[in-house]
C-alpha cells in the first residue's frame, strides 16, 4: 500500500510509529521499500555520505533530482520526501514554489522537506498551496551549521526551547503534513509532540516522538567520519564491506577469482577455426 499523507496522520492518531530512513540510489530504495520502511528522505546528508563534503551547503538541485529520481524507481509504497537544497528556497518565496515543483515533477518526490520554522512559514505556505505536501525540519538544520558554529544540541536554554516551540507551531500553522525534529532535548521533543497535530518524527530527539529517522549509512556503520551520539549501530555491514573487498583483492591477485564457474565457454572447433586464422 502507497504510503500518503493521510496515512503518517492515521498512524499520529493510532500511535503507531513512523519508520523514514534516508536513501539516495535504486538499489537501496528497494531493499528499504521491501523491509517495509514507511517513508524515504532522499536527504541533502548525500552531500556528506555519498559526495564526500564536509557539510550539506554545496548540494545542487541537480544533485538532488539526480538522486530522487534514482530512490524513485526503487520505492514502490514508501512515501518518498526529497529535501530541498540550500538556497534553493532561502533566497525567496517564488524559487521556493518553482523548486519544490521541480522536485515533484522531474524528480517524482511524494512530498518535499525544508529546513527552518518561524522565518520561512511563508515559503512552506506557498508550496502547499501549489498542492505539493511540505515536511518540516527544525531543532538542529544543518543547512544553518555556520550560523550555529557546529552540529549542536538545540532548545537547552528557556529561550532556545521557547524558540523551537515557536518554530514547531509555525511550521503546523503554515500547513505542513509532517516534522522533523532534530538533536532536541528528548523533554523538549515529548511536549512538543503532544500539542502538536502533525506527525513529528525525531532524530536525536528521543523515543517520545511520532516516528524515527536515521541516515542509513549511520545505522549500518557504512560512513565512518563523524557518529552522531543519537545513531544506533545496526549491524557492521561497513566492516563487511571492507572484509568482501579485500578477499575479493585477495582472490584475483592470487588467481582464485573467476572460477571455472564465472566463466564463458566457446565449442572447441569454433575456437580452433578462430586461432588457424592467424
Ligand atoms: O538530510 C538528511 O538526511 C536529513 C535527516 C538528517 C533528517 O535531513
Amino acid at each position: 500500500m502507497k504510503i500518503t499523507t493521510s496515512v503518517f496522520k492515521q498512524k499520529k492518531l493510532s500511535g503507531e510509529k513512523i519508520t523514514m530512513l534516508t536513501a539516495y540510489d535504486y538499489s537501496t530504495a528497494k531493499l528499504e521499500d521491501e523491509a517495509g520502511v514507511d517513508s524515504i528522505l532522499v536527504g541533502d546528508s548525500l552531500g556528506m555520505v555519498m559526495l564526500g563534503y564536509e557539510n550539506t551547503l554545496s548540494v545542487t538541485m541537480e544533485d538532488m533530482l539526480h538522486h530522487a529520481r534514482a530512490v524513485s524507481r526503487g520505492a514502490e509504497n514508501a512515501m518518498i520526501v526529497v529535501d530541498m537544497p540550500f538556497m534553493s528556497y532561502q533566497t525567496s518565496v517564488y524559487d521556493a514554489v518553482v523548486n519544490a515543483g521541480r522536485l515533484v515533477k522531474e524528480g517524482n518526490a511524494d512530498a518535499v522537506k525544508l529546513e527552518g520554522g518561524v522565518k520561512f512559514t511563508e515559503h512552506i505556505r506557498a508550496i502547499v498551496d501549489a498542492s505539493i505536501p511540505v515536511m518540516g525540519h527544525i531543532g538542529m538544520t544543518p543547512q544553518s551549521v555556520n550560523a550555529f558554529g557546529g552540529f549542536k544540541v538545540q532548545g537547552k536554554s528557556i529561550e532556545d526551547a521557547k524558540c523551537v516551540i515557536a518554530d514547531a507551531k509555525a511550521v503546523e500553522k503554515a500547513g505542513a503534513f509532517a516534522l522533523v525534529m532534530e538533536c532536541v532535548p528528548a523533554e523538549l521533543a515529548d511536549y512538543i509532540t503532544d500539542i502538536l497535530d502533525i506527525p513529528v518524527i525525531g532524530i536525536g530527539a528521543g523515543n517520545g516522538c511520532d516516528g524515527q529517522v536515521l541516515v542509513y549509512q549511520d545505522m549500518l556503520g557504512v560512513y565512518s567520519d563523524f557518529t552522531p551520539k543519537f545513531v544506533k549501530r545496526f549491524g557492521d555491514i561497513g566492516g563487511e564491506m571492507k572484509n568482501c573487498f579485500a578477499k575479493y583483492c585477495k582472490e584475483v591477485r592470487s588467481g582464485a577469482f573467476p572460477a571455472k564457474e564465472h566463466t564463458f565457454k566457446i565449442d572447441s572447433e569454433t575456437m580452433k577455426a578462430v586461432t588457424e586464422e592467424y
